[in-house]
């Protein structure tokens, strides 16, 4: 059976030589904070001579039972990593074994033109001939399909799997396949996107035996009495789960639904706005509100699928689309990439990407996942101030404006005045200061941000003197 996600356990790329594991995973690990190995280069190490030299010296057979050893001790470690296999390490049945019980294991896939045109006239022992390369790759290819959990062709790609993100337009119409097992599904969806895209869902869910389950529109979903009438209407076993359609909102409620119902099942999020594909469908965060009080309940419970459609995001509202805009802006400064310049489509993709890699480096938001802040003590003050009644994105492009002239970044501001246009908000000066010093004080001490040294280069526990804060706050308000 394919395993959901990478979380927890190593992540192996796998695939044929030329196809790029070796960088890819390099630069997989560095994002998502993991040791990288390189099998070909600890056998190198190891044996104290090349490959080449071993294959001289050895034969194929004996290369590869010193493989299957080595791959064994690495794959033995305690230690999550992300792991490049050799391009013939998964003809062990072992190391097959191995990596069914240990890793996820993703096909990074590569047309076999492109991979020789990379390998061709290197010195490795299997890429001599053309011919010989592809017949090789014909016979190799199925091996690959096996093995893997996931298929992937770049970087983004590799994150998106590990993490358990589908972003593909015209996936909902594809939810039986996507979500995983084959038990009883809970369809919790926003009432409003239920008219929309609900029978798209059920439809697309297919054979599996779903009860629909309508929460209110938006915020209201995020209530102590929604989540009660789930847990009692809900009748799935510990083989079912739970599907969310719906914007953050939902995909919040209906998590936490999920990580509490029975001591916790799985669930899937099939996001339907930009804010919850770009970023609240990911992750594994999930709440509700208390009365005055955003997400104070909740639970850290990752989504074992999240498919994101681009194709439902032609029904969302201009104003909705703006607060998502708002949170491509905050990941392309993050990622230090202009992403908001992307197509729609490819700022799902790349934004999803991004935040899969921040996550699963960080899952409980114990340090690198704080970046994702970025703006945001400044946007949850105003948003506080104005009572709720102020949208997320302009709270946030306002967060953003303040966080980047506080990194001295005169360049950043300006992309965010162009992309976002932020006017200042008519809240209570006071109260909002009194929000962000709440806001501060849950943390202790003075005021911590997260700012950049530069595009790309984000810097989280940031301690600035109050006089700042409370200038580039009254900045903000009209
Ligand atoms: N868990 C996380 O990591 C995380 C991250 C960011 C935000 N959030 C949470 O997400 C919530 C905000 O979610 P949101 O911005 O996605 O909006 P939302 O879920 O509150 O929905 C906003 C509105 O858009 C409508 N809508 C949704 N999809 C639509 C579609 N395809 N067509 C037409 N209308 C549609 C909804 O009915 C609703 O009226 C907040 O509660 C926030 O705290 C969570
Ligand atoms: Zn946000």
């Amino acid at each position: 059976m394919n395993l959901p996600h990478a979380l927890g356990r190593h992540l192996a790329l796998a695939g044929f030589m030329g196809s790029g594991k070796s960088r890819a995973g390099a630069s997989v690990a560095a994002r998502i904070g993991r040791p990288f190995v390189d099998l070909d280069d600890e056998i190198e190490e190891r044996a104290g001579t090349t490959i080449t030299e071993l294959f001289a010296e050895r034969g194929e057979a004996g290369f590869r039972a010193l493989e299957a050893e080595i791959a064994h001790d690495v794959l033995a470690r305690g230690e999550p990593l992300v792991v490049a296999l050799g391009g013939g390490a998964v003809l062990s049945e072992r190391t097959r074994a191995l990596l069914a019980a240990r890793a996820f294991t993703i096909l990074l896939d590569v047309e076999p033109e492109t991979a020789w045109l990379r390998v061709a006239g290197s010195e490795r022992p299997l890429a001599r001939s053309e011919e010989d390369f592809h017949s090789l790759h014909r016979e190799r290819q199925p091996v690959y399909e096996e093995v893997a959990d996931a298929t992937a062709r770049d970087v983004d790609g590799i994150l998106l799997a590990a993490a358990g993100v589908h972003v593909e337009p015209g996936a909902i119409d594809e939810l039986g396949e996507l979500v995983p097992g084959d038990g009883a599904v809970e369809l919790v969806a926003d009432a409003h996107v239920s008219g929309i895209h609900g029978i798209r869902a059920q439809v697309g869910l297919g054979a599996r035996d779903a009860a629909l389950h309508e929460v209110p529109a938006g915020e209201p979903a995020k209530a102590a009495a929604v989540l009660e009438r789930l847990w009692s209407r809900f009748t799935i076993g510990r083989d079912g789960s739970v599907v969310a359609l719906g914007g953050g909102s939902t995909t919040d409620v209906a998590g936490f639904a999920a990580a509490t119902y029975m001591r916790g099942v799985e669930w899937s999020a099939v996001p339907t706005t930009l804010v919850g594909q770009v970023d609240a469908g990911i992750g594994g965060k999930t709440a509700i509100d208390l009365p005055g009080a955003k997400n104070v309940v909740g639970a850290f419970h990752w989504p074992v699928r999240v498919v994101c459609d681009p194709s439902v995001l032609t029904t969302l509202p201009e104003a909705e689309r703006l607060n998502g805009l708002a949170e491509v802006v905050k990941t392309g400064l993050l990622a230090g990439m202009p992403l908001w310049e992307r197509s729609e489509l490819d700022q799902v993709r790349s934004c999803a990407a991004f935040k899969s890699g921040v996550c699963l480096g960080d899952p409980h938001d114990r340090g690198p996942r704080n970046q994702l802040n970025l703006g945001h003590t400044f946007a949850h003050a105003l948003e506080a101030a104005a009572g709720y009644a102020l949208p997320h994105g302009r709270a946030v492009a306002l967060g953003l404006l303040a966080a980047l002239r506080l990194s001295g970044l005169d360049d950043a501001v300006r992309t965010v005045q162009d992309v976002l246009s932020p006017e200042p908000v008519a809240v209570d000066a006071e109260a909002a200061w009194a929000a962000l010093a709440r806001d501060k004080k849950a943390e202790r001490g003075s005021p911590r941000l997260v700012l950049l040294d530069a595009p790309g280069r984000p810097r989280w526990g940031v301690e600035v003197p109050e006089d700042d804060v409370r200038r580039a706050l009254a900045e903000l308000i009209a």
